[in-house]
């Protein structure tokens, strides 16, 4: 039997996965580490705490699936986009790496703009708006703040190629993960020398650019002896954690989007050719199919709201009493179910880490609009659903005024598993959604892309259609869809009329 593996370096844990060739999921394991939050608005990690993390998983995936290591056809990476590994000439991690959710760039931001001759001129360039939580300005931040550090700068590596550097000692990247880096000619799918130069970053600093699914890379002698796996075990490009999702839901295809929730939002739609939108408000990014695009516009904290309430705000004693056989987020769900649709007047602004879609706004805070004394912890935690789900709308609605369109929606990631939530998706976005046989995701992904570059699949599509089938469907209601529509346009007019606030705490 052929196998596969998938990684995905995720900002809370990586998951290594093993399957065979039919999909089917042999074994897996999952190791956490922490992000740092060194100052308000940062976020960072140890380049090195995900390799431990890759090799413990590896591992114990191996010892638990008990198979020759030499049946592993090849090995898929995913992980975390946008983040930025800077290393020596040696090899050597210089500083802890910024994150896709770091907001310490706006001003690199600004200076992108201005070299450029304006957001618009930019744009024109990237296909893309330059925003914090991408990888260009935070390559300026270190140039700019720590000059001492660019200077030993010899390498710049995303999360997931970082791993892939050490499991084989190639310094390699693929087009979905690379084109969060804004430094990509988008339409040709290789790095933009006009971005580049214009910003006088030195192009060796990056690694060769490849379609996703080509092997790019072996298991070396050194991470053969460490984790186990077969030296020359062939590892193909992979993607960047939406891609790879998307991949592992099978959106490989015009005319399906998907929602993922997980602790950031994304609405992601395949497209046959670049969407070249003027004013940049989705993210237009290569696929890690071959010769096909995505549009994505993603909401910082979107499951991440969900946690964030579950940590500190929890469930009253009367639920807990209630339903005292369930814990977590069982019981939290509970709570949200009591409360009728629209969370009587209460709404949620979910923009807790700031704001990417649509509005790319670092200074953007979350907001509870409409307390009164009849709401309590049950509106509360349906609010937090509604405010995500209303904010994953904004994203749905600018990708149709671009003409993408799908009649139904796959709901992946975390919050798919509350029905609650699937029946607030189809009711907010009034269309049916539909959940699947698979839910692993980008892991899933990485190990089909692997599979196509292996050979195992004839391509990422055909591996797709027929490994991935649908399990649930949720309907609107038509009462939920006009009260939801109602209170959506309140919603909607929140942040422009908080706007201005924003900045000014911010500025505090
Ligand atoms: C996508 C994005 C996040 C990260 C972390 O643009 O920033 O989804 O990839 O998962």
């Amino acid at each position: 039997m052929e196998y596969l593996i998938g990684f995905d370096i995720g900002t809370s844990s990586t998951r290594c996965i093993l399957i065979d060739r039919n999909g089917k999921l042999i074994s897996s394991a999952t190791k956490e580490y922490p992000m740092d939050t060194p100052k308000p608005g940062w976020a960072e990690q140890d380049p090195d705490s995900w390799w431990e993390a890759a090799v413990d998983t590896v591992k114990e995936v191996l010892s638990l699936s008990n198979i020759d290591p030499g049946d592993i056809s090849a090995i898929g990476l995913s992980g975390q986009m946008h983040g930025s590994v800077f290393l020596d000439k040696d090899g050597k991690v210089i500083r802890p790496a910024l994150l896709w959710c770091d907001q310490r760039t706006k001003d690199q931001c600004e200076d992108i703009y201005r070299t450029f001759g304006g957001e618009e001129e930019f744009i024109k360039l990237s296909f893309n708006r330059a925003l914090t939580g991408f990888t260009a300005p935070k390559i300026l931040w270190l140039r700019q703040i720590e000059p001492e550090n660019y200077r030993r700068v010899a390498k710049i590596l995303l999360p997931k190629d970082y791993i892939r550097y050490r499991l084989s000692g190639t310094y390699a990247t693929e087009v979905s993960d690379a084109s969060g880096t804004i430094l990509m000619d988008i339409e040709k799918r290789t790095w933009s020398d006009a971005i580049i130069g214009g910003l006088s970053i030195d192009r060796d600093l990056l690694p060769p650019v490849y379609e996703s699914e080509y092997i790019s890379s072996r298991v070396s002698e050194e991470a053969s002896l460490l984790t186990g796996l077969r030296q020359g075990t062939p590892i193909a490009g992979g993607a960047g954690d939406q891609a790879g999702g998307a991949v592992g839901s099978g959106i490989v295809y015009e005319g399906i989007i998907s929602d993922y929730l997980g602790t950031s939002g994304v609405v992601f739609a395949h497209s046959d050719s670049p969407v070249y939108d003027p004013r940049g408000r989705l993210h237009s990014f290569c696929h890690a199919v071959r010769g096909a695009w995505h549009l994505m516009g993603v909401t910082l904290a979107a499951a991440g709201s969900y946690k964030w309430y579950h940590d500190n705000f929890g469930v009253s004693d009367t639920i807990k009493d209630k339903y005292s056989e369930l814990s977590g987020y069982e019981l939290l769900n509970k709570q949200a179910e009591e409360a009728p649709p629209g969370s009587e007047g209460l709404i949620f602004l979910p923009y807790l880490s700031g704001e990417r879609t649509p509005y790319a706004d670092p200074d953007a805070r979350g907001v509870f609009f409409g307390l009164s004394y009849l709401h309590d912890q049950r509106h509360f935690s349906r609010a937090v659903m509604e405010g995500v789900s209303f904010s994953q709308y904004d994203c749905l609605k600018l990708m149709k005024e671009l003409g993408i369109t799908s009649e139904k929606i796959v709901l992946f990631g975390g919050g798919s598993k509350s029905g609650l939530w699937r029946q607030i998706t189809a009711d907010i976005f009034n269309t049916r959604v539909v959940t699947l046989n698979v839910s692993e995701g980008p892991s899933y992904g990485a190990a089909i892309i692997a599979g196509a570059g292996a050979g195992i699949y004839e391509d990422v599509r055909k591996a797709a259609r027929m490994i991935i089938s649908e399990v649930t469907l949720t309907k609107p209601e038509n009462k939920n869809v006009e009260k939801y529509n109602k209170y959506y346009q309140v919603y909607r007019s929140l942040y422009g009329s908080l706007k201005q606030e924003f900045k000014k705490i911010s500025g505090v």
